[in-house]
């Protein structure tokens, strides 16, 4: 099944949505592989950000990612990565559709709550999991009521 890189950023690790962010996506029925709780240091803001070097907010997202602690995660399910997306709604709340996590939680683009790989940007889920997780710290596990979730058993 695919994996995809999600992330509560520190303003929703400072606002308590943890719990609420990870529950929707058990409710979705995705599954947790992987989570740590974590301070970002500036190295790993660039590199995971360095797409958008260069741009005119990406000193002020730099200071945003490091200025708290983040709870990265590893979820896994069917088209795991464009659903999360789908999710999370736009990249900025004030445009996101009421349902979605941005849509509930958030209001200004500068502090949008969440991050989740592109699914556009392909192989960028893979290695955003490799930047923030070491193999052994995700965990294979048989989910007992995915029978209930996906209607074959090799979805
Ligand atoms: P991430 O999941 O954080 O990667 O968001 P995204 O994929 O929806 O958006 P994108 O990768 O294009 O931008 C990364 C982050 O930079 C966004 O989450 C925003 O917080 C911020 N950002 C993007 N565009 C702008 C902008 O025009 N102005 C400002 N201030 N911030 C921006
Ligand atoms: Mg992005």
């Amino acid at each position: 099944d695919e994996r995809t890189f999600v992330m509560v950023k520190p303003d929703g690790v400072q606002r308590g949505l943890i719990g609420d962010i990870v529950a929707r996506f058990e409710d979705r029925g995705l599954k947790m592989v992987g989570g740590k709780f974590m301070q970002i240091d500036e190295e790993l803001a660039h590199e995971h950000y360095g797409e958008h070097e260069g741009k005119p907010f990406f000193d002020g997202l730099v200071d945003f990612i490091t200025s708290g602690p983040v709870f990265a995660m590893v979820w896994e399910g069917a088209d795991a990565t464009r659903q999360v997306r789908q999710m999370m709604g736009e990249t900025d709340p004030a445009e996101s559709a009421p349902g979605t996590i941005r849509g509930d939680l958030g209001l200004d683009l500068g502090q949008n709550v969440i991050h989740g790989s592109d699914h556009e940007d392909e192989g960028a889920n893979e290695r955003e999991i490799e930047l923030f997780f070491d193999e052994d710290e995700l965990v294979e596990w048989d989910q007992t009521d995915a029978v209930w979730v996906y209607e074959d058993e090799d979805h």
